[in-house]
């Protein structure tokens, strides 16, 4: 059965989009298949995964996930079918659905719709969930009505923290509406593991990492992920760390081993 993961945190910046595109390839390397979701207006991930038009016409007129939403309740385009909205990236051999700044508009749209909550969930079709063993959906930082989708959507939510001061702003209210969702539409959603990512030899990155321990026991992966150059290098390249050789590729091909073992 497919397995639906957010990857989720309200903060920008701490390291998701990384650990969206890093973990989805660490997966492929282990054999799975791999469904990427961009649902992020910034669209960092698509620019990660090297979205461009390459028949020449403006990006924005491609289909992306904002289309789709956009479609599902009854603004613009009409659906036709959802795998029409998935691209494949050669180089990273993953499947993806781009972003675009348009969702932001998905987003004020959203709040006004019938069960708003659940527009993703209802467009992702048996079909398309019989095709991958993952889903990875790369949230944006905020705490509005398409992370709800995401949640609500998914089996199991990673939160990536960045291992520096303020680590735990806003922690509190992204777990209050992660038990909001429990509580009401998605009852077996699981926290499948808090990530420290960017750790550094500092004071403050330590202090990070035992607070985390303390507060999310064996919920902490085991696995750290460090600061490193190579973070935006893979990021500029367009080619995920898993494919290169060095201390973040192995890290997060850990991280995605150990998200095997914790989703079974
Ligand atoms: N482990 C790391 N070491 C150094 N820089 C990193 C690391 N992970 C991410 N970055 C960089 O930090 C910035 C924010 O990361 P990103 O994954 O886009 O965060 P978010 O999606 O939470 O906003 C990007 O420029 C990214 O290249
Ligand atoms: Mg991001």
């Amino acid at each position: 059965m497919c397995k639906i993961i957010s990857i989720a945190n309200q903060k920008g910046g701490v390291g998701k989009t990384t650990t969206a595109m890093n973990v989805g390839v660490g997966l492929r390397l282990e054999g799975k298949r791999v469904l990427l979701i961009d649902l992020d207006p910034q669209a960092n991930l698509s620019t990660y995964l090297g979205f461009t038009d390459d028949e020449g016409d403006p990006v924005d007129e491609l289909p992306t996930i904002s289309h789709l939403m956009m479609a599902a309740i009854g603004q613009g385009k009409k659906l036709t079918n959802v795998k029409e909205y998935i691209r494949h990236n050669e180089l990273n051999d993953i499947d993806y659905i781009p972003s675009d700044i348009n969702l932001a508009n998905a987003d004020c749209y959203l709040a006004g719709a019938l069960s708003r909550e659940t527009v993703l969930k209802r467009m992702l079709s048996e079909e398309l969930l019989s095709g991958y063993d993952f889903i990875i959906i790369d949230c944006l930082p905020s705490l509005g009505v398409l992370l709800m989708n995401a949640l609500v959507t998914s089996n199991g939510i990673i939160i990536p923290v960045q291992a520096q001061k303020f680590a735990f702003d806003g922690l509190g209210m992204l777990n209050s509406i992660f038990e909001q969702v429990r509580a009401t539409l998605k009852p077996d959603l699981k926290l499948i593991g808090v990530l420290p990512t960017m750790v550094d030899h500092t004071n403050a990155s330590k202090r990070v990492i035992e607070k985390l321990k303390e507060t999310y026991t064996d919920k902490l992966f085991n696995t750290v992920i460090h600061r490193a150059t190579e973070a935006t290098e893979s990021t500029n390249k367009h080619r995920s760390l898993c494919l290169y050789k060095n201390r973040l590729g192995e890290e997060y091909r850990a991280v995605s081993c150990e998200i095997l073992h914790r989703m079974v």
